[in-house]
């Protein structure tokens, strides 16, 4: 098929789309496509989660199940690898994890030995998952430079995900998609591809420079989120409130972005992704000096909170061992049920064996979804319960510590039940035996 056929095959959207890895980004982005009448193929190594796919249940808790139904007859989910040699593009959403503190590709690299046998002429193969600069050209490309003469009659693209799990206030098709390809017909698919979900698409020069804005634009927050930790321990210590000083400085019109002080940064990507630059810039004798203060403060505000906590113990006059405490939030940040890298995580593991007590309320987990059963094991780990706030149950215990706030607990009743209360995300005001940390 001529370059131009191709084209006008993208342009009616008469092609088939697969995206192998259906979590937090594939879904969305699967959803996306069906919603506008494209047919796509899901692809997941998890049986739980395609079996309640298939069900039209969602595994995320954001998703609603109608959203999964509505998009129906233009959606499967499977793990017939097979069924990719149908697919005119394929795109990858597979985790980027560390190991070591260093990039662990291995989900990428062992999809890509099981599915290359699948791929053919006229393809287009896009990545999105957040990596180092290089990763597309230096470990995609090499698994079909044997088969294909890449740019010519095989394309390949990145393209990352710019999704902020739990927030609606942006729409998925009025956030700017950058694309990128090996060769300039490459990038003109990519574009066209994710131009039938997307008000607008932005052209990269080159695919480096496309996967390295996806790691600016998260190290940009690790290091942001860092500074107000920091700024937040140093007005703590001043008895000035950060949150008020933040709200001062945010009245500036330009030249200030406000970000919000927390308990410590958690989820699949500010704890992780800055470390996949500061992996490359070793590799060009570059030590990142930013990247590891941010990791390295952002660590040490989880272990901030932990202190003051057993400070504030001390000044209530409550005895650690005999002290009931009730965490609410185990996700690593409000109004989603995901946990990883979460701080409560980090201050459960931290506390086990040293208090009465501890519980945590997440109201998020109760839903049904794939995380579920690892988190129900990491708190039975622990032997922790998940408990429902409902009247009278706050009461029993010595101290309630805020940590991801979700709009659906029921903060007048926080308020009116906690003996002591301690908020680590600014959502109660500072007043007797009220701490904010
Ligand atoms: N979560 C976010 O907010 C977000 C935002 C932007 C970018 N990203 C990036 O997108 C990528 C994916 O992140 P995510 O949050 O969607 O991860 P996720 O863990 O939610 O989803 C990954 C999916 O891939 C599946 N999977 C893993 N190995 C597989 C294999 N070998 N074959 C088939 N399926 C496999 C898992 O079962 C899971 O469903 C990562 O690189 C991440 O950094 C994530």
């Amino acid at each position: 098929m001529s370059f131009n056929k191709l084209i006008k095959k993208y342009k009616k959207k008469k092609i088939k789309i697969g995206i192998v890895g259906i979590g937090y980004v594939g879904l969305k982005l699967l959803l996306q496509f069906a919603k506008n009448k494209v047919q796509v193929l899901g692809f997941d190594n998890n049986l739980e989660k395609l079996n309640m796919l298939n069900k039209r249940i969602s595994p995320i808790s954001y998703i609603k199940n109608s959203e999964i139904k509505k998009t129906s007859n233009y959606s499967s989910y499977n793990n017939d690898y097979s069924k990719l040699k149908e697919c005119d593009a394929i795109i990858l959403c597979l985790p980027t994890p560390l190991k070591n503190k260093k990039p662990d590709l291995s989900h990428i690299i062992n999809t890509l030995k099981k599915i290359k046998k699948y791929f053919k002429k006229n393809q287009l193969l896009v990545l999105e998952s957040t990596t180092y600069p290089g990763t597309t050209e230096e470990k995609i490309k090499p698994f079909l430079d044997k088969k294909f003469l890449i740019g010519k009659n095989f394309f390949l693209g990145y393209s990352p995900e710019r999704e902020n799990p739990g927030d609606n206030s942006f729409a998925f098709k009025n956030i700017p998609k950058i694309c990128s390809g090996y060769s300039t017909k490459c990038t003109k698919l990519c574009l066209i591809l994710y131009q039938m979900i997307v008000d607008k698409t932005v052209a990269a020069k080159n695919i480096k420079e496309a996967e390295f804005s996806k790691l600016i634009e998260n190290i940009y927050r690790s290091v942001n989120i860092s500074m107000v930790n920091e700024m937040k321990m140093i007005s703590h210590k001043l008895n000035i409130d950060i949150n008020n000083v933040l709200n001062l400085a945010n009245t500036k019109p330009f030249g200030f972005t406000k970000f919000e002080p927390g308990p410590g940064i958690g989820g699949h990507c500010i704890p992780i992704d800055p470390y996949y630059l500061y992996w490359k810039a070793k590799q060009v004798n570059i030590d990142a000096k930013f990247i590891k203060l941010a990791g390295q403060t952002n660590e040490d505000t989880t272990n901030w909170v932990i202190n003051n906590f057993f400070k504030i113990l001390t000044k209530e006059k409550k005895i650690a061992k005999k002290t009931k405490l009730l965490i609410l939030g185990l996700a690593y940040k409000k109004n989603i049920e995901d946990t990883r890298e979460s701080a409560s995580k980090k201050i459960i593991i931290n506390l086990h064996g040293k208090l009465k007590k501890i519980d945590v309320s997440e109201p998020y987990i109760k839903m049904q979804n794939s995380v579920v059963s690892e988190d129900s094991i990491f708190l039975n780990k622990y032997k922790i319960n998940n408990i429902l706030i409902t009247k009278n149950i706050i009461q029993k215990y010595d101290v309630v510590m805020i940590l991801s706030d979700h709009d659906c607990f029921d903060y007048n009743l926080i308020k009116k039940e906690s003996k002591i209360l301690i908020d680590t995300r600014n959502r109660i005001e500072r007043k007797n035996r009220f701490y904010k940390l």
